[in-house]
């Protein structure tokens, strides 16, 4: 869209327009601090609309146009214009009945911006300065009252003024460099086609990239919220974008989903943390009232409240971080995790995850189906998965925290988080041969802080297939842990990222590999990869799942290995790949890329396959799956460019080697068991 079509004014949704007050700063004339809470939480939104749209006429909005910086697309209201209505972060785009856009404005701030706004200039503001944050709700969207922001660390949160013109438009500049950058071979036309359809996948927001549809199956007459932006599918199509050079759409992402984090979420009258991060959203053209034909389009994101199941995306969270860190190393445009608005939604994240509760584990503790597993499948608890995305967020986070006095305690905490993370898992989630034999002679009901087999296990527990399945060398982290529980199920993405992240030692990470490659039929079989193994039986399957029959068990009247439960995921092709170049093997890769290659583009890139070696089609699979697709572009352009891949992985810390070393030898422990891996 060009620049020239487009006026704007307004909204961010305008289901949930954003009021948020400062002391000293007014809102349509009227002072926050004497208006009632009760008063704005209470405006209908017709009431709100109106205020906040005759706030404002046609004539105020063109007489700005000069106004327009050069990176945006709109005419836009001068920041001098809006500085009286400084505290109202919010976007929307205004179309005329036929569809074509009649404006954007995008406002200086996103609505986490307002989280960084102050009255005083230049300045810090205090939690005093930072008074009151209302949401005026619509839809499912309840007002929102924000005394103040804690971090959860004793931290208080630091507001600082900083005027930025065009904090939701994307620096084109600073892609310069990657735009150059030429393929160096004709495409093929797998990679042609497959570019072609996440091309088409792209979801516009107000006339911009934001993201891409889950699935874009024109047959599909179903699509349920396959036709939304999911936040861990968009991550291998940004990478894929941001491989390619183009990093518009991944910067636009971040600060879009960033502006929902600030959202008042609820599931009935509860709402979670602050910091939680949708897990799919969706631009929806709605009516604008009061006026003739012309429609809005406004973000309404999904944090669970109309998930299947009402489950938590806490992996959303950390990919954002992982995301965020990803784009600044690939595009080497660092001001973005500069940003004020951004370090604040790191640290809310943060904030969420670091918070005391009555863990006893470094793990972080979540509740069924809150990963890429989104439904009932047994991986409540400490489920591998989250562990290691959590251990990834912290180690971006690591990087990326501008540390300074309100900070300091948050950098120790991640640090804390990360060698305590990395050693329980390293020490109680590894299994190999020797471990399972361990276990099949533990002893159990021990008391005491010197107990061997501290979860209290029941070597019972050990599955059978266990027995025969593990291979005399190399190993992998079991699924999950808890109190005389192992859940031994082998769970690809969890094992991969601890390869990618480190989370693992060197040798366990070689370890991963090496059973991968022997285990070939049964991870990898006709198409990469097993989404866990093995697939879950009959009793188990009913209790565990709760006969979720979209989860088909291996039942002897059923087609087994379906979907989450041992179905073949081509997405976590990419997730390989990575891991495949991390430990020096992209033939490893290349072998699965191959394989996939076969059959991907000819089955019409499906979400999932069937059968205990992938050889069908998921029975209620979606074709054009936009992350199969991104998947597999991704893994060919990380083997193309490995130097890349390398910035997206992460070798040991041995800093946090050293702490974790410390932190055990003043417990009175004697010995790390990962001192070994420092050679
Ligand atoms: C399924 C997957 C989930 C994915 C979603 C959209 O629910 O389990 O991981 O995000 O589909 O593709």
């Amino acid at each position: 869209m060009s620049s020239s079509s487009s006026i704007g004014i307004c909204t961010m949704k305008p289901s949930c327009r954003i009021l948020i007050s400062y002391k000293g700063s007014s809102i349509f004339g009227v002072s926050p601090h004497r208006t009632n809470p009760s008063v704005a939480r209470n405006l209908s939104k017709s009431q709100f609309k109106s205020i906040y749209c005759r706030s404002y006429s046609s004539s105020q909005i063109l007489g700005h146009k000069g106004s327009v910086g050069p990176s945006r697309r709109a005419f836009c209201v001068s920041d001098q214009g809006w500085s009286q209505y400084g505290s109202i972060s919010s976007i929307c785009c205004v179309h005329n009945l036929k569809g074509s856009k009649r404006g954007i404005l995008v406002i200086p701030r996103i609505a986490s911006d307002t989280r960084n706004q102050s009255t005083s200039v230049g300045a810090h503001v205090n939690e005093k300065g930072f008074e009151r944050i209302y949401v005026q709700g619509g839809l499912n969207v309840k007002p929102l009252v924000i005394e103040r922001i804690e971090t959860g660390l004793g931290v208080v949160e630091e507001r600082e003024d900083r005027v930025e013109d065009d904090n939701l438009s994307v620096h084109t500049e600073s892609f310069t460099g990657l735009n150059e950058r030429k393929d160096e071979r004709e495409l093929s036309e797998i990679e042609k086609e497959a570019w072609k359809l996440l091309r088409s996948a792209v979801v516009n927001y107000c006339g911009a990239p934001v993201g891409t549809v889950a699935a874009n199956d024109p047959a599909d007459k179903q699509p349920l919220n396959y036709d939304q932006v999911f936040i861990r599918d968009f991550i291998p199509s940004a990478l894929a974008f941001l491989l390619k050079g183009e990093g518009e759409i991944v910067k636009n992402f971040l600060l879009h989903t960033l502006q929902l984090q600030s959202w008042e979420k609820t599931v009935d009258c509860h709402s979670p943390g602050q910091g939680l991060m949708p897990a799919s959203f969706k631009v929806r053209s709605v009516p604008l009232d009061g006026s003739d034909g012309a429609f809005e389009e406004v973000l309404d994101p999904d944090f669970g409240e109309s998930a299947i199941g009402r489950v938590a995306p806490v992996d959303s969270g950390l990919w954002w971080i992982i995301l965020l860190r990803a784009y600044g190393k690939l595009t080497g445009d660092y001001s973005l995790q500069e940003r004020v608005d951004v370090q604040t939604g790191m640290r809310l994240i943060l904030n969420l995850c670091l918070s005391d509760g009555f863990d006893m584990f470094p793990s972080l503790l979540v509740t069924d189906g809150s990963c890429m597993i989104d439904r009932r499948m047994g991986i409540h608890g400490h489920p591998l998965e989250i562990q290691a995305l959590f251990f990834s967020a912290l180690r971006c986070s690591r990087e990326m925290l501008i540390v300074n006095d309100g900070t300091k305690k948050l950098a120790a905490a991640i640090n804390n988080r990360l060698s305590a993370l990395s050693f329980h898992i390293r020490e109680y989630y590894w299994v190999d041969m020797s471990k399972i034999n361990e276990i099949y002679r533990y002893k159990t009901e021990e008391y005491s802080t010197n107990a061997i087999n501290k979860f209290n296990i029941y070597p019972d527990q050990i599955p059978s297939w266990l027995m025969d399945w593990i291979p005399e060398t190399g190993g992998y982290l079991i699924g999950n842990l808890q109190p005389a529980h192992m859940d031994f199920r082998f769970f690809t993405l969890g094992n991969l990222w601890a390869i990618v992240s480190s989370l693992g030692t060197q040798q366990q990470n070689e370890g991963i590999l090496s059973l991968i490659e022997k285990k070939w039929d049964d991870l990898v079989g006709h198409m990469p990869m097993k989404i866990c193994y093995p697939a879950l039986e009959s009793e188990e399957w009913r209790i565990i799942t709760g006969s979720d029959p979209k989860n088909t068990p291996l039942f002897f009247f059923c087609s087994p290995w379906s979907y989450h439960n041992g179905g073949s995921w081509p997405t976590l092709l990419w997730q390989f790949t990575l891991a495949c170049i991390k430990m020096g093997k992209p033939d490893l890769a290349r072998r699965a890329v191959d394989l996939a290659e076969e059959r991907i583009s000819a089955d019409q890139w499906p979400e999932y396959y069937d059968t205990r070696s992938g050889r069908f089609i998921g029975k209620q699979a979606r074709l054009f799956q936009t992350w199969t697709i991104a998947g597999y572009l991704t893994s060919k352009m990380l083997l193309e460019k490995p130097e890349m891949a390398s910035q997206l992985f992460w070798e040991e810390d041995y800093e946090l080697l050293e702490m974790c070393v410390c932190a055990l030898n003043k417990s009175g422990r004697k010995k790390c068991s990962r001192s070994s891996s420092r050679s």
